[in-house]
């Protein structure tokens, strides 16, 4: 049996709480003992309108069953407001869960500029927003969490999709860096990238399938990723449908060319399946990591 997680005296804020995802994970953070601040601004999932009831029918079921919650209305955008409203009600900010996001779905050469711009403002710039403001807290009490929700849309690609794809991957590039300069402060930085049968995915996903991707089977693995017991940090996650991968950057061992003679784009042409053959990659951490083949090829040809 392992050891029970217990949020005790921990709070957490988790965006878009009032439906799909973000209310189970809600839920399970409260059934875990910890106090929860639901945020939602209750629009449309394409970003249009505010409502405060889904938050608060959230609260209002979490507290049915006896745990601890608030409502908050604000948007991501104003990140800073729902922060406060969390040291406001429980004095303190353990855990973010950013989970808040719209879609704009349409193909790239349809694409306005409306469309790019409001997925990138709420799932990144309202990402960074809450974070930003959660992040002093975090540092000053030595402890924090962080979940950035990416999607397989930006890891793979998906048709349609070029403002949300961008916006999903961008939220992972941002969780390497902070989990970069978080560790020194013990703040842990994951992203997931899930897939669950929500408002968000109806239609999408056939009938059957959808029933089976409920919004619950995501909520253990971020609890999981949130709490002390662990020290995964940088890590990125698919989720779904009772089923969890980590996933991770491959490199080829690559080609080396003689920096001081030149080459040519017809060298390159010569040499595309070695630059392209994974036998024996590579699984860099870092940015040294990294780099460490091209140091390597400066060596080979520096004398
Ligand atoms: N459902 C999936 O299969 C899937 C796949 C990949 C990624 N995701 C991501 O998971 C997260 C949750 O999505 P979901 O499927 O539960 O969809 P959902 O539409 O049910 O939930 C999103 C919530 O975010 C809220 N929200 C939107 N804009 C907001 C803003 N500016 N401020 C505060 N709240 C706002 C909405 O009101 C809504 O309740 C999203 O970031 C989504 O992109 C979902």
């Amino acid at each position: 049996m392992n050891d029970a997680i217990c949020f005790d005296q921990q709070v957490v804020i988790i965006t878009g709480a009032g439906g799909g995802l973000g209310r189970a994970h809600a839920l399970l953070f409260a059934k875990h003992g910890a106090r929860v601040v639901v945020n939602d601004l209750g629009g449309s999932s394409h970003g249009e309108g505010a409502n405060t009831s889904a938050a608060d029918l959230v609260v209002a079921e979490i507290r049915a069953a006896g745990g601890v919650a608030v409502a908050n209305h604000d948007s991501v955008t104003d990140g800073g407001k729902i922060v406060q409203n969390a040291l406001d009600s429980f004095g303190r900010v353990d855990v973010l869960v950013n989970n808040a996001g719209i879609l704009r779905d349409k193909s790239f050469h349809k694409m306005e500029d409306a469309d790019w711009d409001l997925v990138y403002k709420v799932h990144v710039e309202g990402a960074y927003k809450v974070t930003r403001a959660a992040w002093a807290h975090m540092r000053e009490q030595n402890f924090g969490r962080v979940i950035f929700t990416a999607s397989t849309s930006g890891i793979y690609g998906n048709f349609g999709q070029s403002n949300y794809g961008m916006a999903k991957l961008g939220l992972y590039g941002l969780t390497r860096t902070l989990a970069l300069e978080g560790r020194k402060n013990n703040i842990l930085v994951n992203a997931i990238a899930p897939t669950g049968g929500t408002r968000m995915t109806e239609g999408l996903i056939p009938p059957q399938v959808f029933e089976q991707l409920k919004p619950e089977l995501i909520s253990p693995l971020v609890v999981y990723l949130a709490s002390a017991a662990c020290s995964e940090t940088a890590g990125l996650f698919e989720v779904g449908g009772g089923w969890i991968g980590k996933v991770r950057w491959e490199r080829s061992l690559g080609a080396g060319f003689d920096p001081r003679a030149g080459f040519s784009a017809e060298d390159v042409a010569a040499h595309w399946q070695q630059i392209c053959d994974f036998e024996g990659a590579v699984h860099p951490q870092d940015n040294m990591a990294a780099m460490r083949e091209m140091m390597v090829n400066l060596q080979k040809f520096a004398s």
